[in-house]
């Protein structure tokens, strides 16, 4: 593609995506209900993973959660509860593949195909990189690299997000 021509689809996108953003102040796009979805909340016992539960809760969506921490998941989904929302909790350590399979399984088979993910448990080592130790550098790669492939790879969630999105 010669630079003219790249230049001016540059451009081009450019005054389409700010019109379009001008547009969609007037009339904004319809948001998706998310009332009756399934949603797999991972590291749901505490921060984000819990403040997350709990806005899925208030709009009415069916929650299963998972933590390593089992009183800090049962915590979450006692709240989830009040607000009136279907909760399932499991304790769950996401950076072991077995685990997070015969989990999964459990849950397509008792309660039903997740619709949602939300692929958040994660550890923070808050260390420069020469102050933190061997075990800590491995277990950030365990948890927050590896265990999102094998929870959004797991055969048995695989074959649903595929049916729902293509
Ligand atoms: N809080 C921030 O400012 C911030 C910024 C950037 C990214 N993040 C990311 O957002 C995510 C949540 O952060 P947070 O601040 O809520 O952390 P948090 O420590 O408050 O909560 C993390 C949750 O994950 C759970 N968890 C840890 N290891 C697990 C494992 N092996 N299996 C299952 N659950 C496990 C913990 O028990 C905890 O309940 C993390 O992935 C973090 O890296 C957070």
């Amino acid at each position: 593609m010669s630079p003219f021509v790249g230049l001016l689809l540059f451009f081009g996108t450019l005054v389409f995506s700010y019109l379009e953003a001008f547009v969609k102040l007037f009339v904004p796009v319809k948001r998706k209900s998310v009332s009756g979805e399934l949603v797999l909340i991972t590291g749901a016992g505490h921060g984000v993973g819990r403040a997350t539960a709990l806005e899925f809760a208030r709009r009415g969506s069916r929650l299963v959660l998972w933590d390593i921490n089992k009183h800090g998941v049962e915590d979450t989904a006692a709240e989830c509860e009040r607000l009136g929302a279907t909760v399932q909790a499991f304790v769950v350590d996401c950076s072991k593949r077995e685990e997070i399979y015969s989990a999964a399984e459990k849950v397509k088979k008792d309660i039903g195909d997740v619709s949602i993910l939300v692929n958040n448990a994660g550890v923070i080592t808050a260390a420069d990189l020469l102050s933190t130790q061997d075990h800590q550098i491995e277990r950030m790669f365990e948890v927050n690299i590896l265990a999102h492939m094998w929870v959004s790879a797991t055969p048995t969630f695989v074959f649903t997000f595929l049916w729902e999105h293509f």
